[in-house]
């Protein structure tokens, strides 16, 4: 190998995920292990079965990757592993595992942020230079910001309360979907996605959130209660068990989507008005950068296009599979650090995680 190589590892939340990239970001090999069919059935993740579950499969994946790659560790330049933010007892399992690797093989450490490695993987795929706006929504987190280089972002607007993919995934679960024919093996929100499709939006006006707010921040958490709400008046009307709503199933998903959407779509434009104003992205070919699990929802991303175009930025939105977590943005962000030298440690170095 004629380029320095990493090796990347990520269990912030439920996805096991192990990769080693060479510098250019050429992915040599990869694995993951998604834990979604069993939060599914628990309906919900359970920090602490999310733990055991990375326990178990950690060794497996990294050594998957590695063997995939035809990388042994000693050609490594450096392994970089999640350390925030996410849920404790998962980073734990990531971190605990990379710090014995890295000191058995005697090879740097590069602790990762989670949602920079998020934001920065577009570049992995093309060249996009510094700054550009980065729209970030998952199951944990919904923010933008500004990137401005490797380790420096400007945060314009976060969640107040929920994040729009775990709004979602709790509509879906009050709407039981895990039952549906067509949903059974589906994360929420794809499942709202798929139904949504036949779905009349028009049936259920929810209001977009925060429409009085001059900020660029979200809130989920009143507009899901106001779903649940409705369907819960729906089952009443219909005088049938909790979660067993199958008329208009299609329509409350379609509805959920479509407010999701707009409120997504509002706040990053006046993100991107702020922007402007305050000259912090480029005049020539500014961007919008769409990114986390939620991003892989074409409703979602076909409302923000809207945005874009009308705004006149280039919106890039890396496919679904980079979308959602994998150790390769994680690999990925390691190189990146590793080009410039920052944020890497000798072996030796006790770090922890943080869960914020
Ligand atoms: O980024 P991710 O894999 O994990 C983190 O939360 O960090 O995102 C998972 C979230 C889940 O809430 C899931 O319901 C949502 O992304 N999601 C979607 C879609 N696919 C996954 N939401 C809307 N439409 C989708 N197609
Ligand atoms: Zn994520």
């Amino acid at each position: 190998f004629s380029s320095r190589l990493v090796l990347g590892i990520e269990t912030s939340c439920d996805d096991t995920g192990a990769a080693v990239l060479d510098e250019t970001g050429a992915i040599l090999g990869e694995s993951l292990h998604c834990q979604t069919l069993v939060h599914l059935r628990t309906g919900g993740i359970i920090p602490m079965v999310a733990q055991q579950l990375h326990r178990e499969h950690i060794e497996r994946v990294v050594q998957e990757a590695l063997d995939r790659s035809g990388v042994l560790p000693s050609q490594l330049s450096a392994v970089a592993t999640t350390v925030k933010p996410g849920l404790g007892l998962s980073l734990g399992i990531g971190l605990e595992f990379s710090q014995k690797f890295v000191r058995t093989h005697n090879k740097p450490f590069i602790p990762i942020h989670h949602m920079e490695a998020h934001a920065l993987t577009v570049r992995m795929l093309q060249p996009v230079a510094f700054p550009f706006l980065v729209l970030l929504i998952s199951g944990g987190h919904s923010l933008l910001a500004v990137a401005r280089g490797v380790d420096d972002f400007l945060l314009l607007g976060h969640s107040l309360d929920e994040a729009p993919g775990d709004s979602l995934d709790k509509v879906a679960r009050r709407l039981s979907l895990v039952k549906h024919p067509l949903c059974s093996t589906l994360s929420g929100g794809r499942a709202i996605e798929l139904l949504a499709k036949d779905g009349d939006r028009a049936r259920f006006p929810f209001r977009t959130p925060m429409g009085q707010m001059y900020d660029c921040c979200f809130s989920f958490a009143g507009l899901r209660n106001n779903i649940t709400m409705t369907i819960k008046k729906q089952e009443a009307e219909e005088g049938i068990e909790q979660g067993t709503l199958l008329s208009c199933v299609n329509d409350i998903a379609a509805a959920t989507q479509h407010s999701v959407a707009a409120h997504l779509a509002k706040r990053t434009h006046r993100a991107i008005l702020f922007c402007k104003e305050n000259g912090l992205l480029p005049s020539h070919s500014p961007t919008l950068v769409l990114s986390g699990g939620v991003a892989s929802n074409q409703y979602i991303r076909k409302a923000i296009s809207i945005i874009t175009e009308a705004t006149g930025l280039q919106l890039l939105c890396p496919p679904a599979k980079f979308c959602t977590d994998n150790g390769v943005m994680i690999a990925w962000n390691g190189v990146e650090r590793l080009r410039e030298g920052k944020g890497i440690l000798t072996p030796d170095v006790d770090v922890s995680y943080e869960p914020k």
